[in-house]
Parts: structure tokens; sequence; C-alpha cells
């Protein structure tokens, strides 16, 4: 079977972890968390970095640092990974959900502004002003984009939208190191931005995030929050409800090694998507996720549309391809399907029931990127 998304493992990743080993540091002090943090940061060409478990604990940090309570809302494409919702919903906040654009997946900017005109109002509190849900009263208090399979819409237009509304963002960025919109890296155009180093991502910890951020008090913050906020490195005296958020020393060493070779693996991944958008284009009704201008994505996981999507998947698994539905959208799921839900026509539905992802491993073979084609290509040919 030609594996979905596994990761490459190639370079000292035995070694930095033999070191750990033979050293003793393989809990949460130790040089690779923060080399790892600090390769991250200067990557997305953020001041800080902060490593956390996963990108689901780096998402539920960013909002608390933000300040988001269980009388906030918080505005999310409706199309993710359940991981963006869930970060909310752990705050207790309630969950905006904005349809997606037909063509690039990401949130539909338009449906975004004309929530914002139509039915939100503007108030001070406390000589602050915040956007207030005109249906729940409820402060509007961040937006939640998430670069879909790294890819990014347009951020001018989005930090624009945010300015005039007074709203925070915290990028979900879990899927997008190595991309970047206008030479600007994914992460690093609102207040906090998050990565995921899981076991399919672009690079992978086994599991890991990194939180980015250019505001010093927030990294500070981040820091102390995600080690149980204790406040003295001899006692146990702790100035707040902490989370035992850090990454390990032994993951963070993987991640040093990934990040070396990070610039192989983000050719591999333009390799593989180049050879994927030549080869299938034109193939029976199959149409590509577009990138929207000034975009430069990391092409992580390669998905495409057919109105044959689920005939489609039963073929490529049962043919030693491995593939993959879309997110099922949020709306759809029971734990969220009384979220407010901000839609015209309901275009997630189209892009779940239509979208497949095929092998995108940073290893792939020339030859394996050919049978996949192929098989593809038998599927609709015959
Ligand atoms: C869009 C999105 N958000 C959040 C996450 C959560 O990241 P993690 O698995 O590291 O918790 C992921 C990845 O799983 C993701 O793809």
């Amino acid at each position: 079977m030609i594996p979905l998304s596994i990761p490459k493992i190639e370079g000292n990743e035995s070694k930095y972890v033999q070191d750990c080993l033979t050293t003793g540091w393989i809990s949460s002090a130790g040089s690779y968390v923060n080399q790892f943090e600090e390769m991250i940061a200067k990557y997305a060409g953020a001041k800080y970095g902060v490593a956390c478990m996963n990108g689901t604990a780096g998402l539920h940090i960013a909002q608390i640092l933000l300040g988001i309570t269980a009388d906030d809302h918080v505005i999310a494409p409706n199309i993710t990974f359940i991981a963006t919702l869930n970060a909310i919903k752990y705050t207790g906040a309630h969950p905006i959900l904005i349809d997606v654009d037909a063509h690039n997946w990401q949130m539909d900017l338009n449906l975004l502004e004309n929530y914002f005109e139509e039915q939100t109002e503007l108030k001070s509190v406390n000589d602050e002003i915040f956007s207030f849900d005109k249906g729940t009263g409820k402060r509007v208090r961040a937006i939640m984009p998430v670069h879909v399979l790294g890819n990014i819409g347009n951020m001018n237009r989005l930090l624009e939208i945010s300015q005039k509304y007074h709203l925070e963002i915290i990028e979900d960025s879990t899927e997008a190191l190595g991309s970047t919109f206008e030479n600007k890296h994914a992460g690093t155009f609102g207040k906090i931005g998050v990565f995921s180093f899981n076991g399919n991502k672009i690079i992978s910890t086994g599991g890991g995030g990194v939180i980015v951020t250019n505001d010093e008090d927030i990294a500070k913050k981040a820091r102390h929050l995600t080690t149980q906020a204790k406040v003295s490195a001899m006692d146990y005296i702790h100035d707040a409800i902490g989370f035992n958020y850090r990454l390990v020393n032994v993951l963070a060493a993987i991640g040093v090694a990934q990040m070396e070779t990070f610039p192989e693996t983000l050719k591999a991944k333009k390799f593989m998507d180049a050879f994927y958008r030549t080869h299938l284009e034109g193939v029976g009704d199959i149409k590509f996720q577009e990138i929207p201008e000034g975009t430069d994505p990391n092409c992580w996981l390669f998905t495409f549309s057919t109105s044959r999507m689920r005939e489609l998947l039963d073929y490529l698994n049962a043919n030693g391809v491995q593939s993959r539905p879309f997110w099922m959208p949020m709306n759809q799921l029971d734990m969220f399907k009384d979220e407010i839900y901000i839609t015209k026509n309901d275009v997630s539905a189209s892009v779940y029931d239509n979208s497949i992802s095929i092998p995108s491993s940073a290893g792939i073979t020339k030859e394996q990127l050919e049978t996949v084609v192929e098989t593809i290509k038998t599927f609709y040919e015959g």
C-alpha cells in the first residue's frame, strides 16, 4: 500500500534521541526543547516560539492568553480538523462557523465580512471596543483562520476585517509550516500562531506543537501556563491554574533533526504537488484546490474534488493507494450542529462530498507517484 502521509526520518533523529537517552534528558527540561522552539520561530520569522505537547494544546493556550472565556464567541471555518473546534470548546467559548470558499476551501471572507456588517454591533467595555453578536449578546473576541491543507487565504483582507471589528487573530497554522502569503510566513499574521508536528504533518515529532508570537509578554505567559504556572524554580508555588502541556526533550530532539532537513522535505512536497497537478489535469472531472494569488503553499496533503469521490476512494484503497475523504464539516457533527453557522449555499457540504486526499508523503518516490496517477487514470478511463 502506498501510504497517505508518513514522516520522512532520514537525518539525525536517532542520534539526537540517543543523546537524550544517554544523558538522561528525556523530559520537559532539556536543550532540544529550546533549540526546537528557536528553530521554528526563526524559520517562521516570529520573535518567540513556545513548544507544547501538540497543536491542540497550543490552540487552547492561545485562547487563554487572549482572555477568551465562556462568554465569548470565536470564529472558525466550517471545514477544519475537529481539534480547532475542540480547542475553542475547552475554553467554554462558543464557535461561530463560517462556510468556506468553493475554490480555495479556506474561510469565505465575504461571508465573514457580511456577518460582521449585519449581525454584530460595536460596544465599549471598560474603554475597550469589541464586537458583539446581536442575537446572542456575546462578545466576538477572535477569528481562528485555519490554513487548510497548507493553503492560505487572503490575509490582507482578513487583517482588515479583524481591525475594523476589533478582533484578535489566532492562526491555526498546524498544517502550514513552510507556507507563506506575500512572503510572510503562516502563523505570523495574527497575535498568535500554532504549528503541529503530529505523525502526518510536514515534519513530525511524533506529537508536538509550537506557539509562535512576536509579543514577549504572551510568549512568557505561554511558557508559564504550559508548565503548571510554577513561579519559583525551587519552591512549589503556582500563581494560576496551569497546564502540563510542555513538549518533552526526546520529542523535541526529533523535531530539531526534522528541521535540519526541512528544506529538502519542502522541496519534495512541491515536487509531489507539481507532479499530481501536471499528470491529473483533465483526468475525469478532477478539480484542484485553487491557490490564491500571493500564496506559496507547503503542499502538505494533495487533495482534489471529483463527483465520484466515494467510488474512487474505495477503488484506490482496494488497489494499494491509501486515500482518505476530507473532514466532515463541523456543522454536521452532533456536538456542533447547534452552533451559529454562517453560509449561503453550504459549500462545505459539497467540498466534503467531493474531496479526496491521496498519497503525499515527503518520501514518496517518483515510481509511487506514477503508480498513484496510473491507478486514478485506470479508474476514470478503464
Ligand atoms: C487544522 C488542524 N488543527 C489542529 C490540529 C491539531 O494538532 P495536533 O494533532 O498536534 O493536536 C490539526 C492536526 O491534527 C489540524 O490539522
